[in-house]
């Protein structure tokens, strides 16, 4: 089955869009987005000494927004920039080389290039093509989804991948710490080790009526946390207290989000971001989340140290895979 990628798309709309990408008023982000910088995600020094302020930043962040960009966080810079150009370099191929790595259309896995093919419920298109393989550990990684060409493509992702380590430990511990817990047992609740990284690379090609069209819909991700890194061109949206907010591009930073489970964990105490993408006339948009995520088949719920007779759970525990599954099912992602 041919699908019509969105790259395609954008090649031959110069000044309109096709109707079924032009979202209802009550999401198109010329309407509904905060004006004029009013207030921005925070923005945490990860290396700085004195780790109870690094904790109580990212409690505050991680209870008030449910994200929050890190900076000097142990990635070398050359890493994520090798990162980003092979990714690039991916989708600056031609169709045909892109289409080998086509998800085939019944497959129940996430993994390979392609484009969402049903439509969301309100019937409307994502500006958007993608690209998913897993990067970590190891024996979960599928090489037929990693590109061959640019040929460096595989070095680069393996170093991002063991570089994010010390970063996904540190967010961790103090998410932990910030709980009250141990130091450890948030991350031992999301499987330790055995934790899987999702990488998405997401294309959003130059839009002419960013007014009217989103990349990525409003949406929670379902992972653990999400280490996002964007390419220059601003387009990422936030949602606190029910407004709209764009998300300064900084340099080398990192862009944390908290997902679903560890809202779960923590109870409620830290919140998963509602969360959307604009695009943009003039220029391409890329990003590559990695998306933290517990072991399919771990059993995700509060932590037992944090519910008692005056703070019951406020959710139910469910195998991760269950969790994905009633998601995806029900609403839109
Ligand atoms: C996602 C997402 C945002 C972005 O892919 O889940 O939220 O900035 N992307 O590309
Ligand atoms: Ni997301």
């Amino acid at each position: 089955m041919e699908v019509e990628r969105v790259q395609e798309i954008a090649n031959f709309s110069k000044e309109t869009i096709p109707e079924d990408f032009i979202r209802t008023t009550y999401e198109q982000p010329a309407l509904t987005t905060v004006q004029g910088t009013v207030l921005e995600v925070p923005v945490i020094d990860l290396s700085y000494p004195d780790e109870e302020k690094v904790v109580r930043a990212i409690v505050d962040a991680s209870s008030n927004w449910g994200m929050f960009q890190v900076v000097n966080h142990g990635i070398p810079h050359e890493t994520v920039r090798k990162l980003k150009e092979v990714g690039k370099a991916f989708f600056e191929l031609p169709p045909h080389e892109k289409e080998a790595y086509a998800k085939s259309p019944g497959s129940q896995s996430i993994e390979g290039y392609g484009t969402k093919l049903q439509r969301e419920v309100e019937g409307k298109k994502a500006w958007v093509d993608h690209l998913f393989h897993k990067i970590w550990p190891p024996s979960e990684i599928n090489y037929q989804f990693w590109p061959k060409n640019p040929p460096s493509y595989r070095k680069n992702n393996e170093e991002y991948a063991k570089h994010m380590h010390g970063v996904v430990d540190k967010l961790f511990r103090c998410l932990s710490l910030g709980l009250g817990l141990e130091g450890n047992e948030m991350k031992e609740a999301m499987g330790g080790d055995n934790m899987v990284y999702l990488l998405k690379i997401n294309y959003y090609p130059q839009c002419p009526r960013p007014d009217l069209a989103l990349g990525v819909p409003a949406h929670t991700d379902m992972s653990a946390i999400t280490i996002l890194v964007p390419n220059d061109v601003q387009g990422l949206q936030a949602c606190k207290d029910d407004h709209w907010y764009d998300v300064e591009y900084i340099p080398n930073a990192l862009i944390v989000h908290i997902g679903d489970q560890v809202e779960i964990v923590s109870n409620g105490k830290y919140k998963s971001v509602l969360h959307r993408a604009k695009v943009n006339k003039e220029k391409t948009r890329i990003s590559w989340p990695v998306f933290v995520e517990p072991p399919s088949d771990l059993e995700v719920g509060p932590h037992p140290k944090l519910v008692n007779g005056a703070n019951p759970p406020k959710f139910k525990s469910r195998k991760y895979s269950q969790y994905c599954f009633c998601k995806l099912n029900k609403t839109p992602q």
